[in-house]
């Protein structure tokens, strides 16, 4: 298999997505959820033994940090799709990289591997692509500097970053600043090999998978509910055990087709298999806030996170303010839930999205251009996305769009083409194989008209 990145470098992929005829109809599946994913090889690689791991995600990102595992030496296996396994040493006992660790596209893998790092007696240098050499990491070099490792970046903390890692790591009480489980998830990982109890205290709560999936290896980690946040507290130096992982269909990509499924006329489409985890499903109770047909069958609990089947029916919606206290259970759904704004009736608002800001490309700003290149009316106002729904009938269309590299922007443009008047044309789509390979031929399959431009 071909694991090299997509880069800038790379030939764009330009795509077309033509408003149809026809309404998108069936029953699919989406890909193994990412930070599942990402965590599953990771906390695999931490452990004693073998983890099987079913449903992995096999997207570029996911990819990197399989290789980055592999570099630190654990055993890192496909056997099949989706099947994977992974043979650690235990805790404490990776080894030095003898390259860069390369982690393409992917905050989350390079944030939680300099969590890891941190608290390991090795010296290791991560870079990326364009776009993740652009993001900050100090929000995660500040803190873990705290636990005594050492990391010279370029200006702002950006990568390519160094880091030296400590070999007697000072466990942290830290109140996150910003909402955001990578840094959480990166300073849990640190404490892993620190002696005594660390203290990550969150103001808004954020996805929970580390903590849920160190559990499930044999740490001993506990939550206090502290109004719209929380407490998570993780005892130092625990035995971590192998163990199998069921991966859930993400959530975060079943979006793509749920809205496409709302905005064309008719279409009715079953998504089975999606993780249900209550701090990921901000998305969802927007969506019945605004009139959706959406509902969820044979709920049921496997691998340790609830999943169930979505069924989505067309219809029409009505606009919708979101609080800010939702962004984290929905942080990475924005642009495609402004795409189901734009045909709502009436003003919708989401509140407080500075956090959009500093994703794989500023994301405000590319969702509100990738809208009002095709005819919609959208503001930005401070922190908040204002979006001036068309009432049902079509926006115009006939855009084209800049992805500047966020797979998440080319989804969320390619859906909106599906239901203007005109098509919609996104720059380069190849970096939807960051999070969703065979993005294009599962919406085909549905009955969607997505050509090469
Ligand atoms: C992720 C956390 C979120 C999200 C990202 C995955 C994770 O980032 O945007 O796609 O797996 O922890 P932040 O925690 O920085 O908001």
């Amino acid at each position: 298999m071909d694991h090299s990145p997509k880069t800038a470098q790379t030939a764009a992929q330009p795509l077309t997505s033509r408003p149809g005829t026809t309404p998108l109809a069936g029953q699919i599946r989406v890909p193994g959820d990412k930070s599942i994913s990402h965590r599953a090889l990771m906390f695999g690689a931490l452990a004693d033994g073998e983890t099987r791991i079913t449903g992995l995600l096999e997207g570029e990102d996911v990819l990197r940090t399989a290789d980055a595992m592999r570099a630190l030496g654990a055993d890192v296996t496909q056997l099949g799709a989706g099947q994977w396994h992974v043979r650690g040493q235990g805790r404490g006992r990776l080894q030095e990289p003898k390259d860069v660790l390369d982690m393409g596209n992917s905050g989350t893998a390079a944030r939680l591997i300099c969590g890891i790092l941190a608290s390991h007696p090795i010296f290791a240098v991560l870079t990326g692509d364009g776009s993740l050499r652009s993001r900050p990491m100090k929000r995660v070099t500040d803190p873990l500097s705290g636990i005594g490792a050492r990391f010279a970046g370029r200006a702002g903390g950006r990568l390519p970053l160094a880091i030296e890692g400590t070999a007697t790591p000072t466990p942290l009480v830290y109140r996150l600043p910003v909402a955001s489980a990578q840094v959480k998830s990166a300073i849990l990982l640190a404490g892993l090999n620190a002696e005594g109890e660390t203290v990550v205290e969150e103001p808004e709560a954020t996805r929970d998978h580390t903590e849920n999936m160190l559990r499930h290896f044999g740490a001993t980690v506990s939550v206090e509910v502290q109004g719209h946040g929380r407490v998570v507290r993780l005892v130092g130096k625990p035995r971590l055990t192998a163990a199998d992982i069921v991966v859930p269909g993400d959530p975060s990509s079943a979006a793509f087709p749920i809205i496409a499924v709302l905005i064309v006329p008719g279409s009715a489409v079953t998504i089975d298999n999606v993780g249900l985890n209550p701090l990921r499903t901000g998305l969802f109770t927007t969506l019945q806030e605004m009139g959706a047909d959406l509902t969820v069958a044979n709920e049921r609990i496997e691998g340790g996170e609830p999943v169930g089947d979505l069924i989505i029916r067309a219809g029409a919606l009505q606009a919708v303010e979101v609080p800010r206290s939702r962004v984290p259970s929905m942080v990475d759904e924005f642009p495609v839930l402004a795409v189901a704004a734009a045909f709502a009736s009436g003003t919708s608002r989401f509140r407080g999205l500075s956090e959009l800001r500093v994703k794989e490309s500023d994301r405000l700003t590319a969702t509100a251009a990738l809208l009002s290149v095709n005819g919609v009316s959208v503001e930005i106002e401070g922190d908040d996305l204002v979006i001036h729904g068309s009432g049902g009938k079509p926006p115009a269309g006939g855009g084209k769009v800049e992805t500047h590299m966020d797979h998440r922007i080319a989804m969320s443009a390619l859906v909106l083409g599906l239901g203007t008047a005109a098509p919609v044309t996104v720059d380069d789509a190849a970096f939807i194989e960051t999070s969703f390979p065979h993005f294009a031929d599962l919406m085909r399959g549905l009955g969607a008209d997505i050509v090469s431009a």
